[in-house]
């Protein structure tokens, strides 16, 4: 077995492995932009398994900055692990990964991190493979009637153009700007677009006064708004989640402790543990860092930030 990244292989077979594994859609021309759009792919985009010319199991690859207590450092990060459901439980991805955890560490990174569902059998192969879970994520579901904010807000859907995205880049920016967790590049939102985690269509500005101070990402079915991200300052979170709230009954996926949370359970979600993990993994075995990954990243303190499309 051999491992190559992406453009050593035959673009047919990853699309079919991505189907076949992930249910997921990964043709060379979204690859051409996920790239374009996204440094953190880095040269190798992907990493793969081939035995006798067959393309046997994937894993992403990705270069993150993290913004620790300490600074900021790069570390390494894995998306849409799969195996060819033929070749399953053959110890394809562990051999895999374990070659993309040597690839990392001669990188020079002493993390790699992935998101997950514990329901998935792949949590038993990272458990294996020395990953531990970070950061449990959490879904809070609102409450049967929230009161509107006073009549200054107001919620827009004007779709994901540059000019918008660039905005909502920097709503982020601010919001979150004392948190700790994973950097986002300037191109992050164009990127998860390309790469189909989410709908243009599915951006809300949320103003005041006319002027854009948070937004949000949503899915919009009949019963219920769920919200993959919602992006605000804490002065004004609570009422930008009461103005989201005129759309419909929100339930708000892939949460991570902290004041969000705080604030989500004040205004009577209810808040409760979903399957969802952050993993870590340090890499280089027994040389486990001074301070553990939990206290870099603010886990205990509330302090780590992590959105839906962070994950990987
Ligand atoms: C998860 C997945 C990539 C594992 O691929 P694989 O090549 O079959 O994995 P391996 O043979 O290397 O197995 C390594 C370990 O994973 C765990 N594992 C894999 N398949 C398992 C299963 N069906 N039941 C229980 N544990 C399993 C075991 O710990 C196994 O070690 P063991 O065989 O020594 O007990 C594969 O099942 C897959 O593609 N699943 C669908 C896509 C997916 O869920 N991806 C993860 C997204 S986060």
């Amino acid at each position: 077995m051999e491992f190559l990244p992406y453009d050593r292989v035959d673009p047919e077979q990853v699309r079919r492995l991505n189907l076949l594994g992930l249910g997921y859609y990964l043709g060379p021309e979204r690859v051409a932009r996920m790239r374009r759009l996204d440094p953190r792919f880095g040269g190798d985009f992907a990493l793969y398994a081939v035995e006798d010319g067959q393309v046997l199991a994937q894993t992403g690859l990705l270069e993150v900055t993290l913004r620790t207590v300490a600074g900021e450092e790069k570390a390494g990060a894995l998306w849409a692990v799969c195996t060819l459901p033929g070749h399953a439980r053959r110890g394809v991805a562990r051999a895999l990964l374990t070659e993309a955890h040597r690839i990392f560490t001669e990188r020079g990174y002493r993390f790699s991190f992935l998101t997950t569902s514990r329901s998935l059998v792949a949590h038993h192969l990272y458990r294996d493979l020395g990953y531990r879970d970070l950061a449990p994520m959490a879904t809070a579901f609102a409450p049967a009637s929230l009161k509107p904010p006073d009549d200054s807000w107001s919620l827009t859907s004007p779709g994901l153009t540059p000019e918008v995205a660039g905005t909502a880049w920097n709503i982020w920016r601010d919001a979150f700007r004392g948190r700790l967790g994973f950097v986002r590049p300037r191109a992050f939102l164009a990127a998860a677009e390309a790469g189909g985690d989410l709908e243009p269509q599915g951006i809300r500005l949320i103003s005041r006064r006319g002027q854009p101070v948070g937004y949000a990402f949503v899915r919009s079915g009949p019963a219920q708004v769920r919200v993959l991200e919602l992006a605000a300052p804490a002065g004004v979170y609570r009422d930008a989640v009461l103005a989201l709230a005129g759309e419909g009954p929100l339930v708000m996926t892939g949460l991570v402790e902290g004041p969000e949370v705080g604030a989500l359970r004040a205004l009577g979600f209810a808040v409760l543990e979903s399957y969802g993990r952050l993993m870590v993994c340090c890499l280089g075995g027994s040389s486990e860092p001074t301070l553990q990954v939990e206290q870099l990243l603010g886990v205990e303190q509330g302090r780590l930030w992590l959105g839906q499309l962070d994950h990987t």
